[in-house]
């Protein structure tokens, strides 16, 4: 596969357009970002291990059935992807209460969720990604009713897929952000999964393993990384 020219940089991966029209190419970085890109710093050996990490969860929910835009492996830090067409909404879940909706609803960190709540977010950096409801989704034509009730039933599938995995490392999945897009007019899970984007607490004494020790200045940030990946059994090497 012959990669082309830059398509978009993201904050932590740049994506290629490749000699494959429905293929592309994203680079997993160094680069770290929190706060909508106000704090970015490079973390190096990052972009490898959440390269390798997703490509490990990708494939787990593959098999459960759920069906993303991962193709596969192409080098340490880059992986071949279907190409999408973006829906600009993120979907997250919580199964603890942590992060932005503590600060929005005033309710304390490390409450468990039952049911795990949902909430999408407009994926607009410039307006912080403001929260918004099914029916915004609908009017303004982000995406069809069809598409939101396909984007939330994936959400939750990866859900009952994932939290069972973390369990069985001693890992508790706290929340996570995915996006989707179209793909031969069905939804698509279009995202990566790795520690940048989910909360994952250690399940016996709670000790974050993921971005918050980036965003909170906890330090050993790709260690917690590494950590996750090993024991979860990605192959590093
Ligand atoms: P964040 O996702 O954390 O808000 P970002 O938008 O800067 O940050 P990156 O992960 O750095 O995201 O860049 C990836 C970009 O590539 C995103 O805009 C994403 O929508 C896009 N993208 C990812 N996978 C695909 C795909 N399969 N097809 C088309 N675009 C994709
Ligand atoms: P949230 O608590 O809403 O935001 P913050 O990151 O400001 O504390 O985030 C919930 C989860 O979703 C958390 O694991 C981070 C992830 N997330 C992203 O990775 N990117 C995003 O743009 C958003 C809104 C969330």
């Amino acid at each position: 596969m012959k990669i082309l020219n830059e398509l978009y940089a993201g904050k932590a991966k740049t994506v290629y357009e490749t000699d494959d029209s429905e293929r592309l190419v994203l680079r997993f970085r160094d680069d770290t970002s929190a706060f909508d890109g106000a704090k970015i710093e490079q973390l190096a050996r990052k972009g490898m291990v959440n390269n390798r990490t997703n490509a490990f969860i990708m494939e787990k929910l593959e098999a459960a059935g759920i069906v993303t835009h991962f193709d596969r492996l192409l080098s340490a830090n880059e992986a071949v992807v279907k190409r999408l067409d973006m829906i600009p909404i993120e979907c997250v879940v919580r199964n603890i209460s942590s992060g932005s909706i503590c600060k929005r609803l005033g309710v304390e960190e490390g409450l468990t969720l039952l049911p795990p709540t949902f909430e999408f977010f407009l994926k607009d950096d410039a307006r912080h990604d403001p929260m918004v409801n099914e029916f915004h989704i609908r009017s303004f034509g982000w995406a069809s009713e069809d598409e939101v009730a396909a984007m939330k039933t994936q959400t939750f599938a990866v859900n009952d897929c994932l939290k069972a995995l973390f369990a069985e490392a001693g890992l508790l999945l706290v929340d996570y952000k995915l996006e989707f897009g179209r793909y031969q007019g069905d939804v698509v899970l279009g995202d990566e999964f790795t520690a940048d984007g989910c909360r994952l607490w250690d399940a016996k004494t709670r000790e974050k393993l993921d971005k918050d020790r980036f965003r909170q200045g906890l330090g050993g940030v790709v260690e917690a990384y590494e950590e996750v990946a090993h024991r979860l059994g990605v192959d590093l090497d």
